[in-house]
């Protein structure tokens, strides 16, 4: 059984089988008739997005954003649930996946949602699905999703995973696992605070502020209409950040300064939020910044934490890595080489032609699988409250 881990993000929806990364604007469009298409650009498999689903077309992510007349986002979690969810983490397992047979999906919620939105999240992506993937080439892909088992998990408890276990759900980092974590995961619309101490999740410690980096491009997009009297999208903001220059009917703002003091602003205020929450918890051994948004907030954010921070590797994209602790949870939940052989079995019958039979379900499991099969039901214990949630 394959696992994909799926984020749906209020920025980005990612998705990650272990193998293959998918990541898209979380962005959604009406589909319009191009009559021309250049064949240069990008040509990434998420840049040019364009689905139907459940009857009707749509264009994703950056596709939305430069070709669709109509363009919908939330930073509403209600909205997101009901309106958004199905679709993009059917197009994103979609994309992710190859495979014809079910998959389970491990994902997460915003710790502050976990209760009320798992049901609701669940009952819109269970079963099979189709979608069609049109292709740029004028090829239509219609692949069928069928999502058998789910499991959510707090949002930010995925980048715990994605340090603690390898690639195969075996815990790596057996230090790691024997120690008191915080993690601060900053996203677009959310900053999601989570203690997870020697495996067990604390709830005391974990919450949802709403601090994510869209509050700041706020600002930014306020002062710039002041100046420019346009209104600039807040998704469209990202790709001027980097540089700090954003051009506006022909004349060049630059936003640098600007910039800084809000971030600076912002990674205050989550620093301050830190210290109210973890008041008590100053037994933290590590700390964790994860989160598309700790990449830009990290050099104001550290020096106002006291504690021991984990610095984020340079060549990480941490929008990943909630969505790869997922899947590699996921692996460790219902076992890699439960996946490692069903995929052989897969690759088998899709060659030989004959019929299955009862040998195919009782092959022989490799003396070494057996050895990790017995270690994952041993250690499986100190993560029991994960399992109850099913
Ligand atoms: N290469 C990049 N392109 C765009 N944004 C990036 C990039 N690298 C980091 N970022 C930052 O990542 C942020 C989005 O992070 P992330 O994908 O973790 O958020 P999200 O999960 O969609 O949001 P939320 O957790 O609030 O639902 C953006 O706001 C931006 O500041
Ligand atoms: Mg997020």
């Amino acid at each position: 059984m394959e696992v994909v881990g799926i984020d749906v993000g209020f920025g980005f929806t990612k998705a990650y089988n272990g193998k293959n990364s998918v990541i898209f604007k979380s962005l959604l469009g009406d589909a319009t008739d191009i009559q021309f298409r250049s064949l240069l650009g990008d040509e990434s498999s998420t840049s040019n997005l364009h689905i139907t689903f459940e009857d009707k077309s749509y264009f994703l992510g950056s596709y939305a954003e430069m070709q669709s007349n109509i363009r919908d986002f939330t930073l509403d979690q209600e909205k997101l649930i009901e309106n958004f969810v199905k679709i993009f983490a059917v197009a994103a397992a979609g994309i992710c996946t190859d495979t014809l047979a079910p998959i389970n999906i491990v994902s997460g919620l915003p710790v502050g949602y976990l209760k009320r939105d798992s049901k609701k999240f669940k009952e819109a992506i269970r079963g099979t699905h189709e979608i069609t993937f049109h292709n740029n080439d004028g090829k239509d892909v219609t692949k069928r999703v069928t999502i058998d088992k789910i499991h959510i998990i707090p949002q930010p408890i995925g980048s715990i995973f994605n340090l603690i276990f390898d690639d195969k759900g075996k815990i790596r980092d057996k230090s790691l696992a024997t120690q008191k974590l915080g993690v601060v995961d900053i996203g677009f619309k959310t900053t999601d605070f989570s203690i997870f101490d020697h495996l067990q999740y604390i709830e005391r410690g974990s919450s949802t502020m709403d601090t994510g980096i869209s509050k700041c491009f706020s600002v930014i997009a306020n002062k710039l209409r002041q100046e420019s009297n346009i209104n600039i999208e807040l998704y469209r903001i990202f790709q001027f950040i980097e540089s700090g220059m954003i051009k506006i009917r022909g004349k060049e703002y630059n936003i640098s300064n600007l910039k800084k003091r809000v971030y600076t602003h912002a990674a205050a205020a989550i620093a301050s939020d830190l210290n109210r929450l973890w008041e008590n918890d100053w037994d933290i051994d590590s700390i964790i910044l994860s989160g598309g948004g700790s990449v830009e907030l990290s050099e104001f954010l550290s020096p106002n934490i006291d504690g021991n921070v984990i610095p984020i590797g340079k060549n990480i994209d941490a929008r990943f890595n909630n969505v790869q602790g997922y899947c590699k949870f996921g692996r460790y939940k219902w076992g890699y080489s439960k996946y490692i052989s069903d995929t052989q079995q897969e690759k088998k019958s899709t060659k030989v032609k004959k019929a299955s039979t009862a040998d195919d379900k009782n092959e022989a499991v490799e003396p070494s699988e057996k050895e990790d099969e017995k270690s994952d039901k041993q250690s499986k214990g100190g993560l029991s409250w994960l399992r109850r949630q099913n």
